[in-house]
């Protein structure tokens, strides 16, 4: 098979209950940015193809957030299609993509479905996901046209430092001018409260790519409108004859209404930061009451973290119980393995839920949590 199974498909297509497991912050609902001008553009809007680049206003607003030029970006299906078009664009076979694992599935799984050879740099739970620059720069050859890295990255929330990115960026700028450097920023405004927002890398050095969409931080997945953006001009030539001759262009009604949810993002982005720091407060508390069943490595962006179920208490089999149980109480949960890591780990989003629910079902969890887990020993009791 080319594409690999991945069960992280069942976010789709099951949806249980009570949803831990999923990524984006709480889903926009359309009247939230409906109004008399939306109304009247909406029905006037003519359903022609759209251009091969996207919707120039489009652009012009994703531009203005960037501080980047519009002609500098791609508007694509989703940033998973922008990751897509990047690989397609910028490697031959036998080529070499070296990107983080954990790391979102598909940028994992894509590289040796296109038929590239895909290189991993772990990054693990003990050492808080921290890349080791030196590790990476090992594993850079003369055939590595991409490297991917992700921040805030899936699952864990974590980012990395802007002297890192520089660092690599000047690393191919002096030994590897045929290799680019993807920042997959689809997680970047997914702040909490009023913290600052990560700035972004867009423009910042000719070698470097940056990919993001509307679908985490604004809560609107199922618009499947990204972009990508780059500074140089035949990348973006590449790009758009790429997606014209996958997709020709997006739908120009995604295209329309991504417009309106950028011109009320700041509303949006309100509600959704409050929400997220609530949730990052009670999944906090709730780390701490299980202290002797999980950790956790506590996000910096992103709804979404990491938890580790405790080694002294959870053993291979008490794991698969502590999933089943779970699932049987309508609970969702990402499990490590769809990231490329183990079972031990799992995905836990504190962003989808209305707050109250998101309570409730971190304490049906704990329930879970003492039902599953291995008795401590007499002797530690
Ligand atoms: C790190 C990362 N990049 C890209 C994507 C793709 O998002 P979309 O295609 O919905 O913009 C996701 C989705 O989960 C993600 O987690």
């Amino acid at each position: 098979m080319k594409f690999p199974n991945n069960d992280i498909i069942t976010l789709l297509d099951e949806r249980l209950e009570f949803n831990l497991a999923e990524s984006t912050n709480k889903d926009l609902i359309l009247k939230e940015i409906w109004d008399d001008n939306f109304s009247n553009e909406l029905k006037n809007l003519k359903l022609e193809y759209g251009t091969s680049q996207g919707n120039e206003n489009l652009r012009q607003k994703i531009g203005e957030k960037l501080h980047v030029d519009k002609s500098q970006i791609v508007i694509t299906n989703g940033a998973v299609f922008g990751i897509f078009l990047s690989m397609l664009c910028l490697c031959e076979k036998n080529d070499e993509i070296i990107t983080v694992q954990p790391n979102f599935p598909p940028t994992l799984d894509l590289i040796e479905s296109l038929g590239f050879k895909k290189v991993v740099i772990k990054l693990s739970f003990e050492e808080e996901y921290q890349i080791d620059v030196n590790k990476l720069f090992d594993l850079i050859t003369e055939k590595t046209r991409l490297i991917i890295l992700v921040s805030p990255l899936n699952p864990t929330g974590t980012i990395h430092s802007k002297s890192e990115i520089l660092k690599i960026s000047n690393r191919l700028n002096e030994q590897y001018l045929n290799c680019k450097l993807m920042i997959d920023e689809t997680y970047r405004e997914a702040t909490y409260g009023n913290n600052t927002i990560i700035p972004t890398y867009a423009g910042l050095r000719d070698n470097i790519i940056t990919i993001s969409s509307l679908s985490k931080c604004h809560g609107t997945p199922g618009l499947r409108i990204g972009w990508l953006q780059s500074n140089n001009e035949n990348f973006i030539e590449q790009v758009k004859i790429a997606k014209m001759d996958t997709v020709i262009s997006n739908s120009v009604l995604d295209e329309f209404v991504a417009s309106k949810v950028l011109e009320k993002e700041d509303e949006i982005f309100k509600s959704r930061r409050i929400h997220s720091i609530k949730g990052l407060e009670i999944t906090k508390k709730w780390v701490e009451q299980n202290n002797q069943f999980i950790n956790w490595i506590e996000p910096k962006a992103g709804a979404l973290c990491c938890i580790k179920l405790n080694e002294e208490r959870f053993t291979k089999s008490n794991i698969d119980e502590f999933y089943s149980t779970s699932k049987k109480a309508e609970i969702q949960i990402a499990v490590g393995e769809w990231f490329g890591a183990s079972k031990r780990y799992f995905r836990l989003g504190f962003g989808y839920m209305e707050i109250e629910k998101l309570d409730l079902t971190l304490n049906k969890l704990s329930k879970i949590l003492i039902s599953t887990a291995s008795k401590k020993q007499k002797n530690e009791i």
